[in-house]
């Protein structure tokens, strides 16, 4: 069997941009979203012809607010797939969503255009945090927006973010809660986290935002960990938790178990085994130009979207698969790991952290809080350059 073959469409357009977040954004208001569309189907079609058709196991479309998409955009995207590359029985087509009033009431077309799991960046159930946020919906808006896409889409998720300045983990277990009982059959649990560029970091900078210390972060870790284990939801990657293992998200364990995924649309990163480079196939990091006209120029003139292509060596792939395979509850095959890595892992398993169960190798229930600690640790530890 070929190796799992993903589809990530980045659309870079937000109604309006959060103080927190740094992902390749930009104000939707008076974007002409076309030009970009047209660029984003000539670059899948440039990779079709690179790559040879190879059938697709999952479509995301992410960004950015891909909500704000018309649904015949989104059709057209999702036909020009079905085209070119042809999409496996039951492959996942999932959308991001901002919980508004005006993209909840955009949901049934949307699904009719082919997309079947939403996943809906909910936040918080809390005015005031989502105000802090910068959000453009509140709590119940947000709810009710969930409630209408679990009426138009076979697979719901919602997103939250948890560790906001000022949040006990009390008043976490109280929302958290409240989340779960809204009825979605996933959920992503992100910690805040403060990014270099961003409103956030210039106001940690002035001392007017202060995010939880340490050890309230770990009580806030403690609590989503049980609040969701309680209510049954399997914590499968350390951030993302399902109630039942067709609830997962199919396209991010391409990313998670590093298989390979086409990025297309600006600032989009792609994985992909391009050959031949000097005389042979090789794992291949792309990477879209990031701003809209400059990718739509790009792609005019050079077929792809891509500016940057970097072929990964056995030492950045073998770094890749820890950084991600050590935060899948699944973990990793032990007799894929490098002697050194394991050595570190070996020395985290003595003190608890660490186990091999059934010949793969996977953080403890105790260690998981520490799975991007020990991964960074055991990737520095290869040796460079590595056979
Ligand atoms: C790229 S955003 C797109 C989703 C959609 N536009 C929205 O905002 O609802 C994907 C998710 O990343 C998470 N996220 C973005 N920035 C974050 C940050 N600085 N810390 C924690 N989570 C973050 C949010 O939960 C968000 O839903
Ligand atoms: S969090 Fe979502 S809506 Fe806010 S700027 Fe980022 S991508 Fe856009």
């Amino acid at each position: 069997m070929s190796v799992p073959l993903g589809v990530y469409v980045h659309w870079p357009f937000c109604a309006r941009i959060c103080p927190y977040c740094d992902f390749n954004v930009h104000r939707a208001r008076g974007q002409d979203t076309e030009p970009p569309l047209e660029a984003i189907l000539a670059d899948l079609a440039e990779h079709r012809t690179r790559l040879g058709r190879r059938q697709v196991h999952s479509v995301f479309l992410g960004g950015g607010t891909p909500s704000l998409m018309q649904p015949r955009q989104v059709a057209r995207l999702l036909e020009a797939v079905q085209a070119l590359f042809g999409l496996e029985a039951g492959a996942e087509i999932a959308l991001e969503a901002n919980p508004t009033d005006a993209e909840a009431g955009r949901f049934a077309a949307l699904a009719a255009a082919g997309v079947e799991r939403v996943s809906l960046g909910v936040q918080a159930l809390d005015d005031e945090a989502l105000s802090t946020l910068g959000r453009n919906h509140g709590a119940a808006e947000a709810r009710a927006a969930v409630a209408r896409a679990l009426d138009a889409f076979a697979r719901v998720s919602i997103d939250l973010i948890y560790a906001r300045p000022g949040q006990s983990p009390r008043a976490w277990q109280g929302e958290l809660s409240e989340a779960v009982a809204l009825g979605a059959g996933h959920v992503s649990a992100y910690q805040l986290t403060i990014e270099p560029g961003t409103a956030f970091e210039r106001a940690v900078r002035r001392g007017v935002l202060t995010p939880p210390d340490a050890e309230v972060g770990a009580a806030l870790w403690d609590v989503t960990q049980s609040v969701l284990e309680q209510a049954g939801y399997d914590a499968y990657e350390t951030s993302n938790h399902a109630r039942t293992p067709a609830d997962r998200s199919r396209h991010n364990l391409v990313y998670w178990r590093g298989q390979d995924w086409i990025g297309v649309g600006p600032g989009a990163h792609g994985r992909l085994v391009l050959g031949p480079v000097d005389g042979g196939a090789v794992r291949t990091a792309t990477r879209a130009v990031l701003r809209p006209d400059a990718y739509v120029e790009t792609v005019r003139t050079a077929g792809v979207g891509w500016d940057t292509i970097e072929a990964l060596d056995a030492r950045a792939c073998a770094q890749e698969r820890l950084l991600t395979g050590l935060r899948l509850a699944e973990g990793m095959p032990r007799d894929t790991l490098h002697p050194c890595a394991l050595a570190v892992l070996d020395r985290h398993a003595a003190e608890g952290l660490v186990e091999t169960v059934d010949g793969r190798v996977r953080m403890t229930r105790a260690g998981r809080i520490l799975a991007d600690r020990v991964a960074f640790e055991a990737a520095a530890a290869l040796p460079d350059p590595m056979p």
